[in-house]
């Protein structure tokens, strides 16, 4: 079949291939077993070969010799055993290979020699533990080289000099612990440099001179404790700089002076206490800035001086307990994200921030103890707002500006929401309100249990209070697992104390008063009898009444009805005429709302 397909005209070759992609994994000598042939996204000629336990060799042979994209990958408990030899030559049209996941350990000398069309080579998550020049000669078009998660601990000087065309070279998670001079000679079109997860600690300037046109350059996780600046000389047009998670312990003044095209510089995790004045001076175009999880205790006046097209900023968790609110003025105009989450900073300076800040949508004030706002603390026009792992216990619609779209609420200390507070959350387009301790008591949850399946609200939310209902999903409960107020409002902590307390006291008033006690406790241990008596008979009338009613009500409006008269019950076990008349005022709105389901 395969000969005579070469005498065969172009539509019947067209329809020769859509007729072997219909056979997904399919016995078509032109796709081999265990692999599928369907046209990529693009309408790219692809196979793709994902099942995994192949090993060598590739089969070249059985696939067509047209196709425009390789890729083949297995899964983590099924590996390939694959080497990389010259058995690509015979694909003429390839232009993207991906061998991921494979134990290749090495690519032999030349093995994509004839291979000029191919733009994309990803060998990502193999064994290799060494690249050099000669293996990647003739790929005089490749854009795109993926090496990460290998196992490369050494490059040599000029190991891609073949590549002039490289725009993207990827190296992360390898063991490169230093680059030798000159390592990307001839990459004189390289975009994109990612070093991530190498063991560095430090990089010599010296690897930077051939790569001028570079725009971005990660290297997160590196182990840097500085950073040489001639590097950044020699790199004038970088746009995107991300040094996260290093150990950077300073940043001078003029750390940036060559970097005016930043519009991305991310320095997360890193060791610096300090933003000296006047640091970002020629950041004029940087949109965007992480300093979070550094050990920040100041931002002097003029930190953020000449800042003036940031939009987005996240100081989170540093040592903040302080900021003017003048050093935000610079950046006032464009900002419209902001992160102060985990810092020490009280209400009024976060309220003063937010009140130079004039532009910002999206708030994250996570992790700040708040516990309280007043209802105009949070500017109208915040869209995104995040205040989990807060210690708020009773929210209600008017903290929350007027414009709020999306709320990020999880793990505070709410227990408990009303009705007018579910129906607005209801209104917004997103609420987290994960990890929250839900106290399932009438009191607390009557308003949410009568909603919680009218919404994604609470399809995570358990319970934590009583200890019977703990871990018992909110959309599970029905309404004879709920108990009434108070029962629940305690924690098992508090009636300890409660008990503890009590012991004390009854001893004090034992040793002072003994006699006199004697004859209060014989006086009012009759009082009780009677009033337990006349209670008895009151609940013997309530239960002989709902009896009756609850024959007469149909199965299917039990709920509706039941509520009501399920706190009328409950009532009898709760002491004060005050919490009784609290009960039915409660009842008797979410009987009208049961009942309006
Ligand atoms: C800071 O911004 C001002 C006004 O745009 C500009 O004149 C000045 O040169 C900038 N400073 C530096 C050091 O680039
Ligand atoms: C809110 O902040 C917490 C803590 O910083 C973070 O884990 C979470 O992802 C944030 N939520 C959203 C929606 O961004
Ligand atoms: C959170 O609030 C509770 C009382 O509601 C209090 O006991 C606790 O100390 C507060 N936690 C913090 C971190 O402020
Ligand atoms: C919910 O609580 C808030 C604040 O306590 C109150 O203003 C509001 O009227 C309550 N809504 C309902 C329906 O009880
Ligand atoms: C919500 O749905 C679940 C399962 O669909 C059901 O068991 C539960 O009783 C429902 N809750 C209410 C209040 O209707
Ligand atoms: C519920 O939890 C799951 C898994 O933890 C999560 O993916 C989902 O987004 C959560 N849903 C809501 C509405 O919080």
């Amino acid at each position: 079949m395969l000969l005579s397909c070469r005498h065969l005209h172009l539509p019947n070759l067209i329809l020769i291939w859509l007729l072997s992609s219909g056979v997904a994994g399919g016995t078509s000598p032109l796709c081999p077993a265990s692999c599928t042939c369907i046209s990529s996204d693009k309408g790219k000629r692809k196979i793709s070969c994902l099942a995994g336990g192949l090993s060598d060799p590739i089969p070249t042979g059985q696939m067509d010799p047209r196709i425009e994209i390789l890729e083949i990958s297995a899964p983590e408990n099924k590996k390939n055993w694959l080497s990389v030899t010259s058995i690509f030559q015979h694909f003429k049209q390839l232009e993207e290979l991906y061998i991921i996941n494979s134990n290749v350990n090495q690519i032999s000398m030349h093995a994509f020699w004839g291979v000029p069309t191919l733009r994309v080579l990803d060998l990502s998550a193999n064994s290799i533990t060494t690249v050099f020049d000669h293996n990647f000669r003739g790929l005089v078009n490749l854009m795109e080289l993926n090496l990460d998660d290998n196992r490369i601990a050494q490059l040599s000087t000029g190991a891609f000099k073949h590549l002039t065309e490289l725009r993207t070279l990827s190296l992360q998670r390898n063991a490169l612990k230093n680059l030798v001079a000159r390592t990307f000679l001839k990459l004189v079109k390289l975009h994109v440099l990612k070093l991530s997860g190498n063991p560095f600690e430090e990089l010599d300037p010296e690897a930077f001179k051939d790569i001028p046109e570079l725009r971005t350059l990660e290297c997160r996780g590196c182990g840097l404790r500085r950073i040489n600046t001639q590097i950044y000389h020699l790199l004038p047009y970088l746009t995107h700089l991300d040094l996260g998670h290093n150990a950077i312990q300073f940043l001078y003044y003029d750390e940036f002076q060559d970097l005016h095209r930043l519009h991305s510089l991310k320095l997360d995790g890193n060791l610096f206490p300090v933003i000296l004045e006047n640091t970002f001076v020629h950041q004029q175009q940087l949109k965007f800035l992480c300093l979070a999880r550094n050990r920040i205790a100041k931002i002097p006046d003029t930190a953020l001086k000449n800042l003036t097209s940031l939009v987005e900023l996240d100081i989170g968790y540093n040592k903040l307990y302080k900021v003017e609110s003048v050093a935000f003025s610079y950046v006032a105009k464009n900002l419209q994200k902001l992160t102060l989450s985990g810092n020490n900073l009280k209400m009024d300076g976060v309220k003063s921030i937010l009140n130079t800040l004039y532009n910002v949508r999206e708030l994250n004030v996570a992790h700040m103890k708040f516990d309280k706002v007043s209802a105009d603390f949070f500017p109208d026009r915040i869209q995104i707002l995040n205040l989990s792992f807060n210690n708020f216990s009773e929210i209600y619609p008017e903290i929350f500006p007027k414009n709020l779209q999306i709320l990020d609420i999880t793990n505070n200390r709410i227990s408990g929401l009303n009705a007018s507070t579910v129906e607005y959350f209801q209104t917004l387009k997103s609420v987290n309100l994960d990890g929250n301790p839900w106290t399932c008591d009438l009191c607390h949850i009557s308003d949410v249990f009568s909603r919680v399946n009218k919404s994604r609200l609470f399809v995570n939310a358990t319970c934590a209070f009583p200890s019977v209902l703990k871990h018992k999903p909110l959309v599970k409960l029905s309404l004879e697992d709920i108990p009434a107020c108070g029962h629940s409002a305690y924690t098992e902590e508090d009636l300890e104390e409660t008990s503890r307390r009590g012991l004390f006291i009854g001893l004090v008033c034992i040793l002072t008063f003994a006699v006199s006690s004697i004859v209060f406790v014989v006086c009012s241990c009759v009082q009780r009898h009677k009033r337990n008596a006349a209670q008895r008979d009151k609940r013997t009338r309530a239960e002989r009444q709902e009896n009756s009613l609850d024959t007469t009500t149909s199965l299917k409006s039990q709920i509706s009805f039941q509520f009501p008269l399920d706190l009328t019950e409950k009532k009898l076990t709760v002491s004060t005429i005050d919490e009784i008349k609290r009960d039915e005022r409660q009842g008797m709105s979410n009987g009208s709302i049961v009942t309006g389901l």
